[in-house]
């Protein structure tokens, strides 16, 4: 049982003694992740999930009453300038937008959330099976995990994961669980095209050639993400993931109707409201470096969910490959002696490097290469 001790003389509750690695690795130990504990009934989170007061946030503390701050939602059917121009238009200023009408069927969608909820609802015996420790590492295609050692540095976070590798070197259909395997074998072809035609239009909004990512390896790299963010009995103690920047070139996501994440915009957090049907999509560090400042990577988070329903997120990360060896900076089309390159040339693997390494410092993972 923890042990809270009240010093009379500062009246300030004193953190219990605790240690960090021995609860880190009992909690792995249970191979269930944060629903494990949700499930055994708990009341109290564990200490390793407290975030520090002057890093947490929690639903009831949005900043999203400015009408003219929301992220916008844009209707890929309209003519093609009118499109171009509003993908353009958000990449510059939020480095986030939402896609209706994007041609994936929306039926799609719902059954895509269903059933990767449906896995990490799976009995325990068989979710303990699919349990990885380091949800990054390359291995089997397919695994759970939830990121509590992730960044020893920083406190666990309310959520549990799924990781699906569709490219280069896909998962193994076989080693997808049954629950979910077509549905995730539909995804990976419809976000393909997807993420192919959001790269023709994102080029042409910085005036380049719609083909510019075209033949190159820039989004050959596909990693898909499950997320499963479970009632917190806690939620004003941890969050649901904490504020980052995605690495790789931009990251589509599909959102349930329960809501959390959150995006920064000039040192203030909106809300992205869910829309059914809609895609979110998001500008990662390396299409910012790419597009020399001009598309901008947002940093964004989620909140511990306070809510009885869990949420149920799935992201997809389009990427080079982490072994490619190919060296990027600035694209040369935007860049000239009154707009000099603002970026030095970087490998892919240098910025995982930067983003394996990162610390409570929290610099923005861009900077690391900033001429
Ligand atoms: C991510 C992410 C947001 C969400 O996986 O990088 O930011 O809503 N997810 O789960
Ligand atoms: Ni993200």
């Amino acid at each position: 049982m923890e042990i809270l001790t009240t010093n009379v003389y500062d009246k300030q509750p004193k953190e219990p003694i605790y240690d960090r690695r021995k609860e880190s690795e009992a909690f792995g130990k249970t191979r269930l992740g944060v629903k494990g504990l949700v499930d055994s009934g708990i009341t109290r989170i564990p200490r390793m999930f407290h975030h520090p007061p002057e890093t947490l946030f929690y639903y009831e503390k949005t900043e999203n009453n400015d009408p003219n701050l929301e992220i916008p939602v844009i209707d890929m059917s309209m003519d093609h300038a009118k499109v171009v121009e509003q993908l353009r238009d958000a990449s510059t200023k939020y480095g986030f937008f939402q896609v209706i009408n994007h041609v994936v069927p929306v039926s799609h969608l719902d059954r895509l959330l269903d059933v990767v909820q449906a896995v990490h609802e799976l009995p325990d015996e068989e979710k303990k099976r699919q349990y990885r420790e380091d949800i990054l590492a390359s291995g089997p295609g397919f695994g759970f995990s939830s990121y509590h050692d992730l960044f020893e540095y920083m406190a666990a976070s309310w959520c549990d994961t799924i990781s699906v590798r569709l490219s280069p070197n896909p998962v193994d259909p076989m080693d997808i669980p049954e629950v979910c395997r077509n549905e995730v074998l539909e995804w990976d072809k419809e976000v393909t095209v997807l993420a192919e035609r959001l790269g023709e239009l994102l080029s042409e909004g910085l005036g380049l050639n719609s083909d510019k990512l075209k033949g190159t390896p820039l989004l050959e790299r596909k990693g898909m993400v499950g997320h499963y963010y479970p009632q917190c009995p806690e939620p004003n103690k941890t969050i649901g993931t904490a504020s980052h920047t995605d690495l790789g070139m931009f990251t589509i996501l599909i959102q349930d109707m329960v809501g959390g994440l959150q995006v920064e915009y000039d040192g203030k957090w909106i809300d992205l409201k869910p829309v059914h049907g809609a895609l979110v999509v998001n500008i990662g560090d390396l299409f910012q470096i790419l597009s020399n400042d001009k598309y901008k990577s947002g940093a964004h988070r989620v909140y511990a969910n306070p809510w009885e329903k869990p949420r149920v997120s799935i992201a997809t990360f389009l990427s080079p490959p982490f072994e490619d060896e190919n060296l990027y900076g600035p694209f040369e089309e935007l860049t000239s002696p009154e707009n000099p390159a603002l970026y030095k040339q970087l490998k892919f693997s240098d910025m995982l490097e930067k983003f394996m390494a990162r610390n409570a410092s929290s610099m923005s993972m861009v900077d690391h290469f900033r001429l």
